[in-house]
């Protein structure tokens, strides 16, 4: 193995890269004027992957001053969430998830593996920097426990051998497929599905018909609403809804339908006048 460290150093100055100047700008845009200090966390992640894995103090006065913030602030934020490292570590990450469920579905033999694999325990890293190994609280993946967040891919349903064979590809300089280890697709049941077996068609969607079975069930409401004799309806919707407006005295003796509306001829007489106009002209 490589004994020089490839970790990265403190440094006195920071800023972003050519190469990260359009992230950050995307970054910034999330936000309006005034509620810029929002964009601490996913500039602190893109300076982190830029300065090798960890976080100098000079990397966290620089996105203060970017988003104008008390460095103090950032600090805290920087020093609160466990995904952000404040000491330097190896560029590669291992983190194992050691949380209840993932330990009931053999995490230990997990990190058993990484601590094999690549010589050191949890907590530590390798000589040369290249892995730093950790343990992890719950990474929100418990249908695939027990779970290893390498970098940014989650690595699920593991065992020893699996995570044996992921660390010696790691050192090889490889990228494992990410995902369950064990064939299995998502959390989808190892031997398949269970349920929701047949993709259901949309009714009629190839041919215009009304398809048979659920498709019929799917009509059924869109049948119902039909009137009984389209051709008894003669008249518009709006002049029926017009004349169903009662012409009434109210108990103040107005007419109801005038004072409702302040002399507001309803839809239908808009829609008579329309017509008598287009008659004369
Ligand atoms: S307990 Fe390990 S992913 Fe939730």
């Amino acid at each position: 193995m490589n004994t020089v460290s490839v970790m990265a150093p403190d440094v006195a100055e920071f800023a972003f890269s050519e190469a990260n100047r359009p992230e950050v700008e995307r970054i910034l845009k999330r936000y309006p004027e005034g509620r810029k200090a929002s964009a601490v966390i996913p500039l602190l992640h893109l300076a982190q992957a830029q300065h090798g894995g960890w976080l100098p103090k000079a990397v966290l006065d620089h996105v203060a001053d970017m988003l104008s913030m008390p460095k103090i602030r950032v600090y805290e934020v920087a020093s609160f969430y466990d995904m952000f490292n404040m000491e330097p570590t190896g560029r590669c990450q291992l983190r194992v998830c050691t949380t209840t469920p993932c330990w009931l579905r053999g995490s230990d033999d997990v990190v058993r593996a990484c601590e094999e694999g690549l010589g050191i325990a949890v907590g530590e890293n390798t000589p040369d920097g290249r892995f730093f190994l950790r343990e992890f609280e719950c990474l929100g993946a418990c249908a695939n426990a027990p779970v290893l967040w390498i970098d940014d891919h989650f690595y699920e349903d593991l065992d020893y051998e699996g995570t044996r064979r992921l660390v010696e590809a790691l050192k090889r300089g490889e990228t494992p497929k990410p995902g369950p280890q064990n064939g299995r697709f998502g959390s989808m049941a190892l031997g398949g599905k269970t349920t929701l077996h047949d993709v259901p068609e949309r009714a009629g969607q190839d041919d215009g018909e009304v398809a048979e079975g659920d498709h019929a069930r799917d009509q059924a409401p869109v049948e119902k609403a039909k009137p009984a004799d389209p051709d008894a309806q003669t008249e518009s919707p709006a002049l029926v809804a017009n004349d169903a407006v009662p012409n009434v005295k109210g108990d103040h003796g107005g007419d109801a339908r005038t004072e409702a509306g302040a002399n507001r001829p309803l839809r239908g007489d808009e829609e008579a006048k329309t017509i008598e106009r287009r008659d004369e002209g």
